[in-house]
């Protein structure tokens, strides 16, 4: 285990079981569905941040480290790493924590990116950060 496996970074966004129904062949959790909660976090924690709508435009560097397995607690951590006009880029953790233990460790990592859409699906200018 590596030092940056010891603590999650970021703010903990969607914490979910990973169910019977989410395994592959193997008997591990697909991919796609831890994927798809790192978006999901990544969307939640973006839209705060715009105060509207996102859409994902890129998910960079995704790096499977460890298999989740079934009846795990996937709990993902977001941070925002870059703010542009239309663009928020997030790092995104997802950890499990064992039924057994209440110890996490690091599964999946990558770099999402969102952007701010208005009605129309369009682009638009993110709001300067205000407190509260
Ligand atoms: C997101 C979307 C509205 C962006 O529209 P667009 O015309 O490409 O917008 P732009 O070229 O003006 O780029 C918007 C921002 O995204 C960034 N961006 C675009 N493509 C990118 C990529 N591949 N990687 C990183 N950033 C990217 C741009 O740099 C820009 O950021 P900035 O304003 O902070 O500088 C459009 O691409 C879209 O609708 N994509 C589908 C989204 C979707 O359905 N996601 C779910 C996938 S199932």
């Amino acid at each position: 285990m590596d030092k940056s496996d010891e603590l999650p970074k970021g703010e903990l966004t969607v914490r979910i079981p990973a169910m019977p129904g989410d395994a592959n062949a193997n008997g591990d959790i697909f991919g796609g569905w831890v994927v798809a909660h790192m978006d999901m976090a990544a969307g939640i924690r973006a839209a705060e941040r715009a105060r509207g709508r996102v859409a994902t435009v890129a998910i960079n560097t995704l790096t499977f480290k460890k298999p989740v397995k079934i009846g795990d607690t996937l709990c993902v951590y977001t941070s925002i790493e870059k703010v542009g006009r239309t663009s928020i880029t997030l790092a995104i953790e997802a950890w499990t924590q064992r039924r057994t233990s209440r110890r996490e460790s690091k599964v999946t990592e990558g770099i999402f990116v969102m952007v701010a859409i208005d009605e129309d699906g369009r682009p638009f200018e993110l709001p300067a950060e205000t407190l509260g």
